[in-house]
Formats: C-alpha cells, structure tokens, sequence
C-alpha cells in the first residue's frame, strides 16, 4: 500500500516541502550508498555562520557498525518503529569555533540548516526521514566515545515510507494525519513585535 496524503498547505509551496512528513511505517527497500551520499552532499551545501559548518553526522545502517548502539539509546517510544528505517544518522555540533576556540552560538542553527537540506533532497528522491530528540545522548557519547567539544543534538531515521498498516495500531492513524500548524498571522509580524 503507498501513502497518499493530502498535500498540506493550500499555497503552491514547493512540493519537496509541501509531500514531506516525518513517517514512523518504513518499506524493507534498502538505501543505496549512492542515495546515501547524495542525502548527505545536499547537507554539506548549507549556509553556516562563518562558514564554520559545524554539524556533523554518523551514519548506521541497520544490521551494521553502530547501529545496535544507536537504537539502543533512543526512547523507547521512538525504537519500536524506528527499527525499521535502514539507515539512522546522529546529528552532532563541534560546539565552538574553529578560528578562535569561541562558543559558536549559531552551531545548532546551522546544524538544523543542513538537516533541512537533507530532508528536501530526500524527500526528493521518495525517501522519508523522521528526525528524533528522544534519545539518551549520554549513553551515545560513551557508547561511541565522542568528546565533549561536540553536542548530540538530534537522530534521523532515514528509509523509504512504508504501509502504515505495518505499525502498531495506536500509530497507524497517526501516520495518515497530517500534524497541524500554527497560521501564519501567529508566526509573522510585519513592522512591529506585537508578543
Ligand atoms: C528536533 C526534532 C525532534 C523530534 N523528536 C521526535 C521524537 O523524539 N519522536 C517523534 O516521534 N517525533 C519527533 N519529531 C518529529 C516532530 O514531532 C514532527 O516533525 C512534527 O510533529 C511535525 O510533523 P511533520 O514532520 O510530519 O510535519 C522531532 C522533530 C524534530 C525537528
């Protein structure tokens, strides 16, 4: 069964963002390495502050190096779909600057930046991707011996969608829902800050 989901703004945004949703129902099609490099190229084009381009991604393929680390560490609410993704990325930032030791206050800015890439260039080539914050950073940092100069900030599960009939049941209607969004007169101010 494919996924046919309403498109989601009634504006012509462009399709890359107005198909993309985060799945939890992922298909048993593997990622190939060169759909995997193309993902993460999209990535390394972001802007960055300074052009530190401080994220940084570690990549697992289920049933490879890492991978049985990196589920282990994510909510349980999060692992019993997440399992199912063929690829889970930790998204990480080098927390200061490379010219002058400073905190780069922009790192997980620009971090979401290059996920947001990520994501249009997947979504692009019919993959999904689910980004997660409910992991154990700290069991991934010592599972993997990351220093401390670098923040865990967040999980990709990455595959193609799959049949919400697949996920448990208190999920699958979840799945066809869109989640909604607040309107845009509570997110723009023109001119003036009005709280
Ligand atoms: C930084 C971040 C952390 C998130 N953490 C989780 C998570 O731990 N578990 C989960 O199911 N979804 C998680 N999400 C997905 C959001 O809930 C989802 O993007 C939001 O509800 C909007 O839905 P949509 O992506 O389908 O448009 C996270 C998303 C982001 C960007």
């Amino acid at each position: 069964m494919s996924v046919a989901r309403a498109r989601r703004s009634d504006l012509p945004v462009h399709p890359v963002l107005n198909e993309r949703f985060s799945p939890r129902a992922f298909s048993d099609r593997a990622i190939t390495d060169a759909e995997l490099e193309l993902v993460l190229e999209a990535a390394r084009w972001a802007p960055s502050s300074m052009n530190e381009q401080p994220w940084r991604f570690l990549v697992t393929r289920k049933g490879g190096d890492g991978h049985a680390e990196l589920l282990a560490a994510l909510n349980p609410s999060n692992q019993v779909w997440a399992d199912k993704a063929p690829v889970l990325i930790l998204n990480l930032v080098h927390r200061t600057l490379s010219r002058n030791g400073q905190e780069n206050y922009h790192a997980r800015h620009d971090l979401g930046l290059a996920t947001a890439q990520l994501t249009a260039q997947a979504t692009a080539l019919g993959m999904g991707l689910h980004i997660l914050g409910g992991f154990n950073a700290e069991m991934v940092r010592t599972a993997f011996e990351i220093p401390d100069t670098y923040d865990l900030v967040s999980v990709i599960a990455l595959g193609f969608p799959g049949d919400p009939e697949s996920l448990p049941e208190h999920l699958q209607q979840r799945e066809l829902q869109h989640s909604p969004r607040r309107p845009l007169s509570e997110l723009v101010h023109y001119g003036r800050f009005n709280g």
